[in-house]
């Protein structure tokens, strides 16, 4: 499942992210690409030793967690690999598909992967981040401060930029529950007890899909 999720930063949130990267030091974003990646991946990236780094970190962090899309559709074990990137006139990452294993040695798992937009879409020309899948391509650039959330498995690129810069925080899910179509029922069953819970209040029918939903995420998180 491929979710768009509005306003996952406040302004001033967005504000201050804005704020540090104007002035902050970056490196050419190949450094953290895969060799295959490094062939089509042209644009810079926050240096993660820049003073910065760990405080913006924190926040797009904090801001994903909070989420209720989040932890009821992808259930995050953890958050990492969390990227600040900047594509200027000419820049572009190519078709690409994400490393599965990251942050050596840790191998932390690359479930989901989103990108959060930090730059107001009329500041900037080109730049969508394109899905491709079987039946066609599907580009997305969205409002400063809204994220796309994707499975980590799909091929995808970001076309060049042709005018102004594009900001975004990339990163990477690890799910609790690694299959997408167990995640896929969870999140239903979710969806459905606690609106059930919204009409009629804690009953019956309730308790037995909490149940279920529990007994299922104890049989298939790691
Ligand atoms: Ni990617």
């Amino acid at each position: 499942m491929i979710f768009s999720i509005e306003n996952i930063l406040n302004p001033e949130e967005i504000e201050f992210i804005v704020e540090n990267l104007s002035q902050a030091n970056f490196v050419d974003g190949k450094v953290t690409a895969g060799w295959h990646a490094k062939l089509v991946k042209n644009n810079a990236q926050l240096e993660k030793t820049s003073k910065p780094y760990s405080d913006l970190e924190t926040i797009v962090k904090k801001a994903l967690e909070r989420h209720p899309l989040i932890s009821s559709a992808i259930l995050p074990k953890l958050i990492h690999s969390l990227l600040f990137s900047r594509y200027e006139i000419g820049m572009s990452y190519g078709t690409h598909t994400d490393n599965a294993l990251m942050g050596k040695p840790n191998y932390w798992r690359s479930d989901v992967s989103f990108t959060v937009f930090l730059s107001c879409p009329s500041s900037y020309s080109g730049g969508e981040l394109v899905m491709e899948s079987t039946d066609g391509d599907r580009a997305y650039k969205l409002e400063a401060g809204s994220a796309i959330v994707y499975p980590s498995s799909m091929l995808h690129r970001v076309e060049p930029v042709t005018e102004g810069v594009r900001l975004v925080a990339v990163g990477w899910i690890q799910s609790l529950v690694r299959d997408p179509a167990e995640r896929e029922i969870l999140f239903e069953l979710d969806t459905v007890r606690r609106s059930i819970f919204s009409k009629d209040g804690k009953t019956l029918e309730f308790d037995l899909l909490s149940k279920t939903h529990a007994n299922l995420l104890r049989k298939w998180s790691e």
